[in-house]
């Protein structure tokens, strides 16, 4: 005996009746899930673009918000960063074989590259800044054209370094330097060694061109570094 005997004929039709409308009403919401999942999906991705560019506009935003007259915040290195090059002179660790072997190259030219300053703590670039400041009578934009704020300055991280040519002392800290073999050896070979002039004329941070100031970039770590300040360069 079938087992649909035990149940009465009206029910059976009713049952048998209402498969097709339970299929049917299942495959609608399902229909209707995936539509929405689609819809979701789709929204989901158009606000992650839109966010996307408001996360670019906002990275340039942030750095100008960061930046205080033109100069970007540098965290000071660590004593276990730092390496003395020269007496009175130190510099971060991962720069000093790079810039000996520059030395070591250009000397091969009768070429002179002399480390004028390295790494400066915070509290020294307070002092050069509000010093110099006071007894050069300038305001703080003013001197903000030469020197960074304490705080604001690439010689705190130990990757940039003030170069002079030994055989033209005279020519140290001033623009004339670009006259100078070692300025010239300088534009013409450090980019191989990883170093980039950080102040060119007319840069985009508004800061005096300086043609003896050089970063390293040459570590992850330094590009990190230098990040903001080169995408100043890109975005402007
Ligand atoms: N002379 C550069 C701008 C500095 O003070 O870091
Ligand atoms: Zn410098």
């Amino acid at each position: 005996m079938n087992y649909q005997d035990d149940i009465p004929l009206a029910k059976r039709i009713r049952s048998i009746k209402t498969i097709p409308t339970n299929s049917f009403l299942r495959i609608g919401l399902i229909s209707i899930g995936i539509g929405v999942s689609l819809i979701l999906l789709i929204n989901k991705s158009i606000f992650q673009q839109t966010n996307y560019s408001n996360n670019s506009i906002n990275s340039s935003e942030t750095i100008e918000n960061q930046s205080l007259l033109g100069h970007l915040p540098y965290a000071e290195a660590s004593k276990e960063e730092l390496v003395l090059f020269s007496p009175g002179i130190y510099v971060h660790k991962d720069i000093y074989e790079t810039f000996k072997e520059m030395q070591f190259k250009a000397a091969q030219k009768g070429i002179s590259l002399q480390l004028l300053s390295g790494y400066r703590s915070i509290d020294l670039q307070r002092d050069i800044f509000y010093e110099n400041k006071s007894i050069r009578n300038q305001t703080a934009i003013e001197r903000s054209r030469d020197s960074a704020p304490p705080g604001y300055s690439e010689h705190s991280t130990g990757y940039a370094i003030d170069v002079g040519d030994g055989n033209y002392p005279n020519t140290h800290f001033e623009v004339e330097f670009e006259q100078t073999p070692a300025f010239k050896w300088m534009e013409r070979f450090a980019s191989k060694y990883h170093f980039v002039l950080s102040f060119p004329p007319n840069n985009k941070q508004g800061v005096s061109y300086e043609p003896w100031h050089w970063r390293f970039e040459g570590t992850i770590n330094a590009l990190r570094k230098f990040e903001a300040a080169n995408k100043i360069i890109k975005f402007k």
